[in-house]
């Protein structure tokens, strides 16, 4: 009796153990809680967004882009295509683009019908790179479509808004750009980047670039004229690699692409692929792109 009274809740060493833990435990569990408390309570301070300030904390250093293949696509409205893409040269008429809001500039080419201004807008003309420097992934053919109706009507023009592609369209697309879901957010500031370094190279080509009198001993002088118009223009991209063009000499950056048929490639240089406008946004002969073509291939072997 005098040793253990009944009732004692303590019996076992394992009760000791608990027993100190808890003693222990609970007030030091306590005086977290109010230290937390406290300092929640005067790190946010009273009217500040709370939920908010907790969001940006636990906000992933880098974002990445995800777009659900399966969710229905959000076109961009003509207008934030330009700010976001056309307006770099249109904006100002850099690089002798038709600037927005000049009717004048804008009359003739209305003139020419919708059809041929998105052709050429998809594909470009001169200076003027293939969907102003974009991709499919970007921006689908519609928001390309939105922004030539955009500009055109914001310039003087009456044009009807382009249909909205079918869903099943959408789809596919969306499909397309869930390819390039992993690519950061950053890719689309870094474009722009980008797109305003080709039109500052691009200013710098001269629009009636002949390379070499391609009327007299073709073959012979095609090497040579394949350098000159590489030097006259096309290195205004293709030595530094703006835009992405594969660079002259990097043997990494041409090897995919020259698994292509040489005619395919030709093509491209001819008619445009992505970002690289056509002839190089140039008026040289055919030949003379072929032979700038060739030039570069064989730096790149
Ligand atoms: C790198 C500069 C640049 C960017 C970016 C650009 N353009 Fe252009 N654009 C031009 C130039 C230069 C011309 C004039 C081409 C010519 O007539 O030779 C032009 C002409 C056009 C024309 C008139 C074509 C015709 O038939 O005469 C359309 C339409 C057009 N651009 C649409 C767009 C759209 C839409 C975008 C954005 C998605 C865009 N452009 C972005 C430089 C650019
Ligand atoms: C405004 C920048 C620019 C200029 C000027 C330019 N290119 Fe390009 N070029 C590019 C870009 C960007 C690519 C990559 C296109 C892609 O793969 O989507 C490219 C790709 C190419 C390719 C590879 C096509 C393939 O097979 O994938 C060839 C060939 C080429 N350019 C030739 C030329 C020639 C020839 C000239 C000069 C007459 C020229 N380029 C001028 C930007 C340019």
């Amino acid at each position: 009796m005098s040793e253990a009274p009944h009732g004692a809740p303590i019996k076992t060493p394992g009760q000791l153990i608990a027993a100190i833990i808890a003693g222990f435990g609970i007030p030091v569990a306590i005086i977290i809680l109010l230290a937390v408390y406290v300092n929640n309570s005067t790190r946010t301070g009273a009217g500040t967004d709370i939920e908010q300030s907790v969001r940006e904390r636990i906000a992933p250093a880098a974002q990445v882009d995800i777009r659900d293949a399966n969710a229905p696509r959000v076109y961009k409205t003509g207008e934030e295509v330009f700010k976001a893409v056309c307006s770099t040269c249109h904006a100002a008429g850099t690089a002798g683009a038709p600037k927005f809001g000049d009717a004048g500039a804008w009359a003739p080419r209305i003139g020419e019908g919708y059809d041929t201004l998105l052709h050429n807008a998809l594909n470009g003309k001169g200076a003027m790179p293939a969907r102003g420097g974009t991709s499919p992934d970007d921006y689908s053919d519609f928001e390309i479509a939105r922004a030539v109706v955009y500009m055109a009507n914001g310039s003087g023009g009456k044009l009807a808004e382009p249909a909205q592609p079918a869903p099943g369209a959408a789809a596919s697309a969306g499909a397309s750009g869930a390819t390039a879901a992993s690519a950061p957010t950053g890719a689309s500031a870094n474009e722009n980047a980008q797109a305003a370094a080709a039109v500052a190279a691009l200013a710098s080509v001269p629009q009636t670039a002949s390379a070499a009198p391609a009327a007299g001993g073709q073959s012979a002088d095609a090497a040579q004229a394949g350098k000159a118009l590489y030097e006259q223009v096309c290195q205004a991209c293709h030595a530094a690699g703006v835009l992405n063009a594969p660079k002259f000499g990097d043997k990494a950056a041409w090897a995919p692409r020259l698994k292509e048929p040489m005619d395919t490639v030709y093509n491209y240089a001819l008619h445009g692929k992505g970002a690289m406008p056509p002839k190089g946004g140039s008026n040289a002969s055919d030949a003379d792109v072929k032979a700038a073509v060739d030039y570069m291939v064989n730096a790149a072997k």
